[in-house]
């Protein structure tokens, strides 16, 4: 499979780059710096690093991997070059409190907004998944998937697949997002009381 990793250069894209690599994809990691995105493609093994808009051209599969912040902005930035080609979501906005971490209020996921800014069919998933537990290895537990289009979300949980020790499971339509992007605050809430590094692992399946 041919994936591009747009913010391939921060922890959980290099992290998934390196396991893509490993599984035998052809992986460009991608960056809004072409030379940050050459070394680290470098370090991840990756076919190669180039400038966002070049990396996603010609691949079979998109993840949106720059902060979570970022993610839309990029998204329409990027619709041009990314086309028609199916994109995965990975990101979770959280709000961090005194009280602890929040998911943020409002009702829509950031891969519901990212599908109205594309032309390209969107899917959501991985959010469950740590940088830190990617980064060894396959990472530990399921991986949850969600979308509209069967064959984008077919494409993402073949992705998936490769990069968990566990399941890559089919978590239904789109809006599913709200509740995978969700989770993060609640495993990241997990992480810190406990000390852990926390994943999902869905029983009775
Ligand atoms: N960290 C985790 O454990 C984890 C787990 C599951 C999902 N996720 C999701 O994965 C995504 C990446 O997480 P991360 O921890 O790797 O994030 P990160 O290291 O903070 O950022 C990733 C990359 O985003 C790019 N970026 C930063 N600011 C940007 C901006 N204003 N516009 C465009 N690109 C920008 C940077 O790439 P360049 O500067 O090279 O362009 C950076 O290397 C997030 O959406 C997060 O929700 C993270």
């Amino acid at each position: 499979m041919k994936v591009a990793v747009v913010g391939g250069t921060g922890d959980f894209g290099l992290a998934l780059a390196q396991r893509l690599v490993e599984a035998g994809d052809h992986v460009v990691i991608g960056s809004r710096d072409a030379a940050r995105a050459r070394e680290k493609a470098s370090e991840a093994g990756a076919f190669d690093g180039a400038a966002n808009a070049d990396a996603v051209r010609d691949v079979d599969l998109v993840v949106l991997a720059v902060k979570a912040e970022a993610a839309l902005s990029t998204a329409e930035e990027l619709a041009g070059a990314i086309g028609a080609t199916p994109v995965l979501s990975v990101a979770s906005e959280l709000r961090f409190t005194k009280t602890g971490v929040h998911p943020t209020a409002g009702g829509r996921s950031i891969a519901e907004r990212t599908q109205e800014l594309l032309d390209a069919p969107v899917v959501a998933g991985l959010h469950s998944l740590a940088a830190s537990s990617l980064a060894g290895g396959k990472a530990d537990g399921d991986a949850l998937v969600c979308g509209d289009d069967a064959a984008a979300k077919d494409l993402a949980l073949r992705l998936a697949a490769k990069i968990v020790a566990g399941r890559a499971l089919d978590a239904g339509p789109l809006s599913s997002a709200r509740a995978l992007e969700g989770m993060t605050a609640v495993i990241v809430n997990l992480n810190r009381r406990y000390k852990g590094h926390a994943g999902v692992r869905i029983v009775g399946l």
